[in-house]
């Protein structure tokens, strides 16, 4: 059987579009509850495959997780005895790296397969074994595996050479149970490293700085549960803005967070859109024009999100004018490039930089989704493309995108999934 998404391009988008809890939020704050013997609950939790591998993944080191209803996980880790993840679980999804930082802070010891997940360049993880490794651990890697054992960890602190996100969340949930106090510098300040700490200070934790590039961690002996909502995803919330953008139409994002997503706003103002936002919602309104073509330069927050340069590609294949985007997070990550030349747009790789020139239309073809947000930037183009647009592999959509093709759908989108028999 194989999946496709299936768009017949041209509906300008109107309506109201809930959006979900974020997942690069939801991923590390469900490892958190390795760091407590206590039950946790989470709240505003999306349906999306990187959740399921997650859940696998603490269910085979023995924890128990259950459903209090649709959106809320509850999670008991008091019965953990293994302090592995596997393989075949890490190869799916790189943030299983986050289960790291909190074994080793409750169990002193933590097996952990070298990531797989994207594959959008190297995307090492040396920053987490290096902070890892001065909170006193001993690190190091064993057929295919970091090892990490330590007998309490001491606070320590850590300057990474890049402000990585989840090395940031790992060091610091390992941090929270260190004798003494840490502080990470040129950490990373994106919402979710933040969203993480407010909920490991309900745990009890003591954490100072998340959200700036420097943090300050003050060791305690044990944590709490938590009883906890996530924070929405700006990045959901920034693909259907820039849908609404691209078909002309006008598009209300219930629950998102205007503060988080300042870069991607003014981009979305640049290109001609009108934006309204209150503390909870974010609206734009095209009012049936054309985008204008923006240049985008990829940063770590609060600078453009590498997890919106895909989309702002698509909009800028049928803008008006040539747009310059250029990618410093991740190299390699132009594969949606080639698919989106399929449909017609005029787009030139060079070097960590693509060159677009606005089209007036791109014309529906069937094309192949290789990751995450890449994929979305190809539905992005279906949903202007004239014609039928089919795209194949739609499994790396369904890891972070709830229900991509009901919540267009209930903007006008003529969208849907289609499974046949494998030819
Ligand atoms: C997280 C997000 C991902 C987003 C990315 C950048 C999660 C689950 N995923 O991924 O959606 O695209 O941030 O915003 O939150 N690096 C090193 N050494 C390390 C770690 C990273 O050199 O030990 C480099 C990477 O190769 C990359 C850069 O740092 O060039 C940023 O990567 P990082 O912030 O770690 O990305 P992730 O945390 O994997």
């Amino acid at each position: 059987m194989s999946t496709r998404i299936r768009i017949e391009g041209g509906v300008p988008l109107s309506g109201t579009v809930p959006i979900s809890g974020a997942k690069n939020a939801v991923l590390p704050i469900l490892m958190a509850s390795l760091l407590t013997e206590r039950p946790c609950r989470l709240k505003n939790v999306p349906h999306l495959k990187d959740v399921t591998t997650s859940i696998e993944l603490l269910a085979q080191m023995g924890a128990e997780v259950g459903l209090a209803d649709q959106w809320t996980i509850e999670l008991d880790t008091s019965r953990v005895a293994h302090h592995e993840a596997p393989y075949e679980l890490v190869k799916t999804m790189r943030a299983s790296v986050l289960v790291l930082g909190p074994l080793l802070a409750r169990f002193g010891a933590a097996r952990v397969s070298l990531p797989g997940g994207c594959a959008i360049g190297a995307r090492p993880v040396d920053q987490h074994m290096r902070g890892l490794a001065a909170l006193g651990a001993d690190v190091r890697i064993e057929s295919g595996y970091i090892v990490a054992e330590a007998d309490r960890l001491t606070g320590a602190r850590i300057v990474l050479d890049t402000a990585t996100v989840t090395g940031t969340e790992n060091i610091m949930m390992a941090a929270v149970l260190a004798e003494g106090t840490s502080v990470i510098e040129n950490a990373a300040q994106e919402p979710e490293v933040a969203d993480l700490a407010r909920c490991l200070n309900d745990m009890g934790a003591d954490v100072e700085g998340a959200g700036t590039n420097t943090i300050v961690i003050r060791g305690v002996p044990e944590l709490g549960g938590y009883d906890y909502r996530v924070l929405a995803d700006r990045i959901e919330a920034g693909t259907f803005l820039v849908a609404a953008a691209m078909t002309g139409g006008k598009v209300h994002a219930k629950g998102a967070d205007p503060r988080t997503l300042d870069a991607v706003l003014q981009k979305l103002e640049q290109a001609g859109a009108r934006i309204d936002s209150g503390a909870d919602w974010i609206e734009l309104d095209m009012a049936g024009r054309r985008p204008k073509a923006v240049d985008v330069t990829t940063a770590p927050y609060p600078g453009f999100p590498t997890d919106m340069q895909a989309q702002f590609t698509a909009l800028n294949a049928i803008a008006e004018g040539t747009g310059v985007v250029r990618e410093t997070v991740f190299e390699n990550r132009f594969m949606h490039v080639q698919e989106l030349q399929r449909l017609g747009a005029d787009m030139r790789v060079d070097g960590n930089m693509v060159v677009i020139r606005g089209k007036d239309s791109l014309t529906g073809a069937p094309m192949m989704a290789t990751d995450l947000r890449a994929s979305a930037s190809l539905v992005l183009a279906g949903l202007v493309a004239e014609g039928a647009t089919l795209i194949d592999r739609v499994y790396h959509i369904d890891r972070g995108y709830e229900n991509i093709e009901e919540k267009l759908g209930q903007l006008g989108a003529r969208i849907r999934r289609v499974t046949e028999k494998a030819a």
